[in-house]
């Protein structure tokens, strides 16, 4: 395996024969020495049932492996071919509307579907039997991007409704038993036979009044993640028995809300992901008007479900686009973002993709090469990336110490999904909020998804915890009563894990822990909607320390301590006077109750209340825009300091050192230029 793995996604398929030399040996000048192949590639591996031609991909890999590539194989199971669909037309998933999808688009299977998995296991078997012990190939890729079908989010057809009958019979043993605990007594939706069961049709902000049940809809937001961990199990297996020693991944969508990936990660021996800064998402909005922490925080997410280092399977090479182009990157921009992911925990880089492709959905989707093949700006910039991470070597697998993680719980996730509980309330833009005062102060965080692994941090933040499954509650007790620091904040405890309402005080199972009850709440509707109840309302700090007042939107709780001490009161407002964060101390540890979704400013202010609390050290104090990451390598502490703004800045380095990058001393304050950076080797050893 390289080290450091710095490639390209190829897609020989889309060129004529003679080019491929020509590639590889560009690819190799640019330092590149990995390529991923094939992900898409069925027809031309299969073109017909059973019938394999592998010719064309055993001499690209033999043209690439003359230039000193090594190969990341992926199984081409997101674009299953022409003959497949006609013969199986029941492959094609059906969306919330009840629609089949229609071939010619990608991703257009049902990851429950008989037919289809007879079909994966006979392209998988045979690529892996042919491929399973070629030297070069050190990698394979599941599929590319699971979760997604191609014309919604999740599939209902009639053999998906039946697998979540299974599921739930699993799940709950009886009907009896499922009727309770979804309390079916609602609308005289009782069950009396699995059949029964529908998947729910639910679409957000249409019918709400008519909507599912929400028990229901997060089971089945459940079951239908746990249909991809299931098809990805498949693949898994057969590459396991055919390539022994390789390493099997696969890529994900960051953020993507609708496969559970640290169940996904679990059986995988390294993560991947594809990271498309400048892509505006549906699930992520602020995609578009980017914003350095998004990337940021995807890195660590997929760093936190692992525990460990990870790959970006595919870096934005260029303006995206589908229909719609993104902007341009800046020159040095994609530099900088290969360095930013790099700096979080990447061990590994593929841009994606090679060269622009001429023909299909992605044609204006820019790659390292344009259209034409000839190397321009990108190809230098991608150049000179390659050549600092030679410099880099095996510190991008070095550690990333970490002592504060945010729990973003999928539940949750999901639970939000049926019931948003206002228009202004969304769940990632809470953990945004907590994330992005993390990042101003360079407190290096993980992402989590449960109370698994809470041991190595002393600080959990953990918004909206809407779903409180007993046992993540447990755990996050245990984990408080040996000394953590949790934060909860609104809508916390709301819910068991069956998406039923807790029969107690708010925030329910958390009460006690936090030592309080929320005695009232209400949404707070944005300002100028011309209702009493619009606006914003204040929150006045009121430790010796800071005498700040802040704004609060979206949603006030009125807390009333039991045994916590009051950290802020809101003032103005339905509650004034009232208390509107607190801190309950229990020996070391403590539980801090946020009763209002704040403001940056109240964020701010909050977070240095929580690192004094939880003894998390902030990081070095940087200008705004300018991102400062410490890793640990043999012993030795580097800082990665990248200013994502246009503007040179002045920084105050965290330490003295060596500019790996360029190779020269800097010491004390240094300009670094807009969308540059540093990584410094700091020669005196540990900065504590
Ligand atoms: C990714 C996907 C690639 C390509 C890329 C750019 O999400 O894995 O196949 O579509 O986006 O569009
Ligand atoms: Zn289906």
């Amino acid at each position: 395996m390289p080290n450091p793995i710095f490639g390209v996604d190829y897609y020989p398929e889309h060129w004529p024969e003679e080019r491929w030399p020509l590639d590889a040996r560009l690819m190799r000048g640019a330092g590149i020495n990995t390529v991923r192949l094939a992900e898409f590639a069925w027809s031309r591996l299969e073109p017909a049932a059973g019938r394999f031609d592998f010719g064309w991909l055993d001499r690209a890999i033999g043209v690439l492996a003359g230039e000193g590539m090594r190969i990341i194989l992926g199984t081409p199971t997101a674009a299953p071919p022409a003959w497949l669909i006609h013969a199986a037309p029941e492959i094609l998933p059906v969306n919330e509307e009840g629609q089949r999808a229609e071939f010619g688009m990608r991703r257009h299977y049902c990851p429950s579907q008989p037919a289809f998995h007879a079909a994966t296991r006979q392209i998988v078997t045979a690529l892996a039997e042919h491929y399973g012990r070629l030297p070069m190939v050190f990698a394979w890729q599941i599929d590319n991007e699971l979760g997604s079908i191609s014309n919604g989010h999740r599939c209902h057809c009639a053999t998906c409704r039946a697998a979540f009958a299974t599921w739930l019979r699993e799940r709950y043993g009886s009907l009896e038993e499922m009727n309770r605990r979804w309390g079916t007594v609602f609308w005289s939706q009782e069950y009396s036979a699995w059949e029964q069961i529908p998947t729910p049709i639910q679409k957000y902000g249409v019918n709400e009044g008519n909507a599912h049940n929400p028990s229901l809809y997060l089971d089945f937001a459940r079951f239908s993640s746990e249909s991809w961990v299931r098809y990805q199990a498949i693949q898994l297996r057969i590459l396991r028995e055919h390539c022994p020693g390789r390493l099997i991944t696969h890529n994900m969508m960051g953020l993507f809300p609708f496969v559970d990936y640290a169940a996904l990660a679990r059986p995988l021996d390294v993560v991947s992901w594809d990271n498309y800064p400048r892509l505006p998402t549906p699930w992520s909005p602020l995609a578009g008007d980017w914003n350095p922490t998004r990337a940021a925080q995807a890195s660590d997410l997929l760093r936190g479900i692992k525990g460990r280092t990870f790959w970006v399977m595919e870096e934005q090479a260029g303006p995206s686009g589908w229909g719609i182009l993104s902007p341009t990157p800046l020159p040095g921009e994609v530099r900088l973002w290969t360095l930013q992911a790099i700096a979080r925990g990447a061990e590994g880089i593929v841009y994606f993709r090679w060269r622009t492709g001429r023909f299909g959905t992605e044609q204006f989707w820019h790659g390292v090469l344009p259209h034409d093949g000839q190397p321009g700006r990108r190809y230098e910039e991608i150049s000179r990336v390659g050549r600092d991470v030679q410099q880099l070597g095996g510190l991008v697998s070095a550690a990333l110490p970490v002592e504060a993680a945010v729990l973003r719980s999928y539940d949750a996730l999901w639970a939000f999904m049926a019931q948003p509980q206002t228009t202004q309330l969304r769940y990632d833009d809470q953990i945004d909020r907590y994330y992005r005062a993390l990042w101003r102060r360079q407190v290096p965080v993980d992402l989590i998804t449960d109370g698994r692994l809470l041991s190595p941090y002393r600080l959990v933040i953990a918004p909206c915890l809407f779903v409180a499954p007993d046992e993540l509650v447990e755990r996050l007790r245990d984990w408080v009563e040996s000394g953590g620091t949790l934060v909860l904040t609104f809508r916390s405890g709301v819910k068991d894990a069956f998406n039923c309402v807790i029969e107690a005080p708010l925030p329910g199972p958390f009460a006690a822990l936090a030592g309080i009850t929320v005695r009232d709440y209400t949404t707070l509707l944005p300002v100028g909607s011309g209702t009493l109840s619009a606006g914003e309302t204040l929150v006045a700090f009121n430790s010796a320390d800071d005498d700040a007042v802040v704004g609060a939107d979206t949603w006030l709780d009125e807390v009333t301590p039991a045994d916590a001490e009051v950290l802020a009161t809101y003032q103005g407002g339905p509650y004034a006077g009232s208390p509107a964060i607190t801190v309950h101390r229990m020996g070391v540890g403590a539980v801090v109750y946020v009763g209002a979704s704040l403001d940056d400013a109240g964020h701010n202010m909050l977070l240095g209340h929580l690192l004094r609390l939880a003894s998390v050290p902030p990081g070095p104090a940087m200008p705004e825009g300018v991102e400062a990451i410490r890793r640990v390598y043999e012993g030795l502490d580097y800082w990665f300091l990248l200013n994502h703004g246009s503007q040179a800045r002045e920084i105050q380095l965290p330490a003295d050192g060596t500019d790996m990058l360029t190779g020269s001393m800097v010491r004390g304050s240094v300009m670094l230029e807009g969308l540059d950076a540093l990584v410094v080797r700091v020669e005196q050893g540990r900065q504590e």
